[in-house]
C-alpha cells in the first residue's frame, strides 16, 4: 500500500478541527462529542481528497509560517518551515540598519516579506512575483496581518520592474531540476513555476546572482535559498560574479539550505 502521509493522525485532527471550525485542542477537550451530518460529510470529503495525496495546507486553506497564519491556494507554493532559516539570517543581516530597504524576489504567499515586516515594522519592503495570482494572495495575507502599509507588492519578472538600491535582497526562487523525481510526488500539486528551474535547477539562482548587485547598496547582502546539493554551485556563482564573504548555512538536518554574499564596491 502506498504511504500518503508521514503524520496521518495529525492530518486527520487538523481536517476534523477545520470542519468543526475549532482548533485542535477542542478535539481532546471534548472527545465524547459526536459529529452532525454536515460535519461528518465535510470530514469525509476532506479525507477522500487527502487520500489522493492532496496537501493538507491546500485543504485547510492556511499554513503557519514564522508567527503568521497565511492563506494558501493552489496558486502559491506552500511555505516551508525550512525557509524560516532564511528569515533568521535576514533579520541578523539588518539588525544594525535603521529603516532597512528590503527586496523579496518571488514572494508567493508573501511569507518571507511578511515575516520580516512583522519583526521589523520600520523596514520598507518590496515584494515581487511574476504570478499575478500569487500577488493577490500575498496582498490578502498582508492585509490580514495589518502589514499592507509596510510591504509594496510589484508584478515583476525578477528585476524587470524593480527600481532603486536595497539594504538586503532575499529570495527563495524555484530550484528543482526539470527531471527531478520529487516532482511526481506530493509537490506535483503545487505550481510548477514556483518549483522548477532550467539548467538542473540553477537558472533562476544564477539570474539573481548575475543581476542582484545592481540593486544592492555597498556592503549589503543577498540571501538565496537553494536545494541541498546546490550550495557549492551557488557559492561558485557568487565568487565568479565578484561578491564578497560568500557563505552557505545548513538547516537543522545539516543540509546546505541557503547561501549569502555581500556586495563591496
Ligand atoms: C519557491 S517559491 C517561493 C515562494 C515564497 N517566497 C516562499 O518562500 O514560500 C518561488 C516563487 O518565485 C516566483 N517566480 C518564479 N519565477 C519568477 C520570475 N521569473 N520572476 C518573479 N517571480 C518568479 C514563483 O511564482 C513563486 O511564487
Amino acid at each position: 500500500m502506498t504511504k500518503i502521509s508521514d503524520s496521518p493522525a495529525l492530518d486527520a485532527e487538523l481536517l476534523l478541527a477545520h470542519c468543526l471550525n475549532k482548533n485542535r485542542s477542542y478535539l481532546f477537550t471534548w472527545p465524547e462529542n459526536t459529529l452532525d451530518e454536515a460535519q461528518a460529510s465535510c470530514f469525509n470529503s476532506l479525507l477522500e481528497k487527502r487520500l489522493t495525496d492532496y496537501p493538507v495546507a491546500y485543504l485547510l486553506g492556511t499554513k503557519a509560517f514564522w508567527t503568521l497564519d497565511l492563506i494558501v491556494t493552489p496558486d502559491v507554493l506552500i511555505p516551508r518551515p525550512e525557509t524560516e532559516l532564511l528569515v533568521e539570517v535576514a533579520l541578523d543581516k539588518i539588525r544594525n540598519i535603521k529603516t532597512p530597504k528590503i527586496l523579496d524576489l518571488g514572494t508567493g504567499t508573501g511569507a518571507i516579506a511578511l515575516a520580516l515586516s512583522s519583526e521589523r515594522p520600520d523596514a520598507q519592503i518590496t515584494a515581487c512575483d511574476y504570478s499575478s495570482e500569487a500577488l493577490k494572495i500575498a496582498k490578502l495575507n498582508a492585509k490580514n496581518h495589518g502589514l499592507s502599509e509596510q510591504v509594496t507588492f510589484i508584478e515583476s519578472n525578477w528585476f524587470s520592474n524593480i527600481e532603486g538600491e536595497f539594504d538586503l535582497i532575499v529570495s527563495n526562487p524555484p530550484y528543482i531540476a526539470e527531471n527531478d523525481p520529487h516532482l511526481l510526488q506530493t509537490i506535483r500539486h503545487e505550481p510548477q513555476q514556483a518549483l522548477v528551474a532550467k539548467d538542473t535547477g540553477m537558472r533562476d539562482i544564477d539570474i539573481l546572482i548575475k543581476d542582484g548587485d545592481d540593486y544592492l547598496k555597498n556592503e549589503s547582502w543577498i540571501i538565496i535559498e537553494h536545494g541541498h546539493d546546490q550550495g557549492a554551485k551557488t557559492l561558485e556563482s557568487f565568487n565568479k560574479k565578484g561578491f564578497s564573504n560568500a557563505e552557505t548555512r545548513l538547516d537543522i538536518s545539516q543540509n546546505p539550505r541557503l547561501s549569502f554574499a555581500q556586495v563591496i564596491y
